[in-house]
């Protein structure tokens, strides 16, 4: 396994791939891995001949008040559990090289990009959405996972490749969990082992939610009041959003039919979390 540090050098490696034939499958990350980014390499590592990973912290999906600066980094680390996975290629490029001055161009996927984590980051996913293509026109991968953990994330970047033409194959996979439910992300090192206790109340308000689905309950409001209801009991939580919506146009739902997506944000002490279900009546309903 090789680091990658030079945009020109990812390019003309990658190229050769595919003059080779090679089938490339490519994991974008923020670095710090856990089980859940660990969970796209294993599948990416199955269904290609090269996996890249890239490790980078994106300056441009960050507000200036959100964590960019104390946002964790691990590459030694990260380095060894790629090598682990079996990856090829981990890229790491530096953000002067990513946005030199007089950086201009943004990728802006209107309406699905204002919505839900939209509303309090308001420039976030424009930030995502531009880095992503960056990294695709980079590597050129012929399928490229995300999870579903980032359920907005997955929905932007699909309507993007849609869109764009961009030939890419894009596969969301699920989430992976921490053993009381709680959503592995790398924000959860955030928490003090108060909060890390309390932070599982998202997913048991999901859980409760599936659950009265499955008893017959249609109507959104009663499920979202109900969920509001836990999260609110905890001191700690401060509820950003919790929204059911339509899988592909984020639209809200308000009596549970065919595939929603039930999402939401909660800041637990000054850490903002989240987490979402995928309600499939005709599969779990
Ligand atoms: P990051 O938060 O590092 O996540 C990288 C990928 O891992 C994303 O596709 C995310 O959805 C997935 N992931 C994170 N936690 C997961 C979990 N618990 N289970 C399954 N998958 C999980 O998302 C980003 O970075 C950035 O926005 C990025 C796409 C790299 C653009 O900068």
């Amino acid at each position: 396994m090789i680091v990658i540090r030079k945009l020109k050098q990812i390019y003309s490696s990658c190229q050769k791939y595919k003059n080779a034939g090679k089938r490339i499958g490519f994991v974008a990350t923020m670095g710090t891995l856990h089980p859940g980014h660990l969970s796209l390499i294993k599948k990416a590592r199955k269904e290609n001949d090269i996996v890249i990973v890239s490790i980078f912290v994106n300056p441009s999906q960050f507000a200036p008040s959100e964590d960019f600066k104390k946002y964790p980094r691990n590459l030694k680390k990260d380095i060894v559990l790629c090598k682990k996975e079996g990856a090829d290629i981990i890229f790491a490029p530096e953000a002067k090289e990513m946005y030199p001055a007089g950086y201009r161009t943004f990728v802006d996927v209107s309406e699905l990009s204002q919505c839900l984590c939209g509303k309090s980051r308001p420039m976030h996913f424009r930030g995502v959405a531009t880095v992503v293509l960056k990294l695709f026109n980079l590597v050129q991968p012929d399928t490229a996972y995300f999870g579903q953990k980032d359920a907005q994330q997955a929905v932007i970047i699909k309507k993007m490749v849609a869109d764009l033409n961009v030939p890419v194959l894009i596969k969301v996979m699920p989430i992976v969990r921490e053993g009381d439910g709680l959503a592995m992300s790398s924000r959860n090192r955030y928490l003090s082992p108060e909060e890390r206790d309390e932070a599982v109340v998202l997913s048991r308000a999901l859980k409760e939610a599936k659950m009265m689905i499955k008893q017959g309950e249609r109507n959104t409001d009663i499920i979202i009041q109900r969920m509001r209801g836990i999260i609110m009991r905890k001191k700690i939580a401060k509820i950003d959003y919790i929204s059911i919506v339509y899988l592909d146009g984020l639209n809200m739902v308000s009596a549970i039919s065919d595939k929603c997506l039930i999402a939401l944000a909660v800041h637990i002490g000054k850490t903002r979390l989240i987490d979402n279900a995928i309600i499939d009546l005709k599969k779990n309903g």
